[in-house]
């Protein structure tokens, strides 16, 4: 199947941003060591990023704040990548037909390239192991907008992410998306460690124009 996974707290909108800043690559890895092996075996042109417990990880060049990834951080750089729960997410898609990074930040672009997909998968990345809100949310917002057919099916998941995201609507104008975000897991883990502002950068609905893909075989975005 097309496969979009979904880590809107901080993920996958983080590596939306990085490649909008000019990365030229970002290579997910599951482990600390092997995102530091994988960066020195390509020297001076890598940059380390990610989280552990939300935080930076020691000897790292940046965290996982999608405001670190900047042309002056990571412009016509390698970002090699690892986060708790967001590149476990892209690992568990290896026998996809296709895997896209999907965010609020990119939902319209994503929703384009899912146009044409005939059979869709997306994969929340959760916190670990439990579904959570703000991309229980997005999934749904991707649901409610893809075209649909009378011969088109749905699993109950998807029905429950759109009926999450149609509740959410309803109530958009008086609370913003960002408010709505703070009230998940991913959320509250974030004003937890003082990363507050990640949550609205998360929140701003189409401000980036990509649909990163991840290249199977070579492993890389
Ligand atoms: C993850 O991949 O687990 C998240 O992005 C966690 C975080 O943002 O701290």
């Amino acid at each position: 199947r097309t496969c979009v996974v979904i880590d809107v707290l901080r993920a996958t909108t983080t590596i939306v941003h990085a490649l909008a800043a000019g990365a030229s690559q970002v290579i997910p890895c599951l482990e600390v060591d092997e995102a530091r092996r994988v960066a020195a075996e390509i020297g001076s042109s890598a940059v380390l990023g990610g989280e552990r417990a939300g935080g930076k990880i020691a000897g790292f060049d940046l965290g996982n704040s999608p405001a670190e990834y900047t042309r002056s951080t990571v412009g016509g750089k390698t970002l090699v990548f690892t986060t708790t729960n967001g590149t476990r997410a892209l690992a568990r898609c290896k026998a996809a037909k296709q895997v896209l990074i999907g965010a609020f930040v990119n939902f319209s672009a994503i929703c384009s390239e899912l146009a044409a997909a005939e059979s869709v998968a997306l994969i929340c990345g959760g916190t670990d192991g439990e579904v959570t809100r703000e991309d229980a949310l997005l999934a749904g917002a991707i649901v409610v907008e893809l075209p649909r057919s009378e011969s088109t099916t749905l699993n109950d998941q998807a029905e429950l992410a759109a009926d999450a995201w149609r509740t959410a609507v309803r109530f958009l104008t008086d609370r913003p998306l960002g408010m709505t975000l703070r009230d998940s897991r991913g959320g509250r883990n974030l004003i937890g460690i003082g990363h507050e502002n990640d949550i609205d950068l998360a929140a701003q609905i189409d401000r980036l124009d990509l649909v990163p893909e991840l290249d199977l075989a070579a492993w890389r975005i």
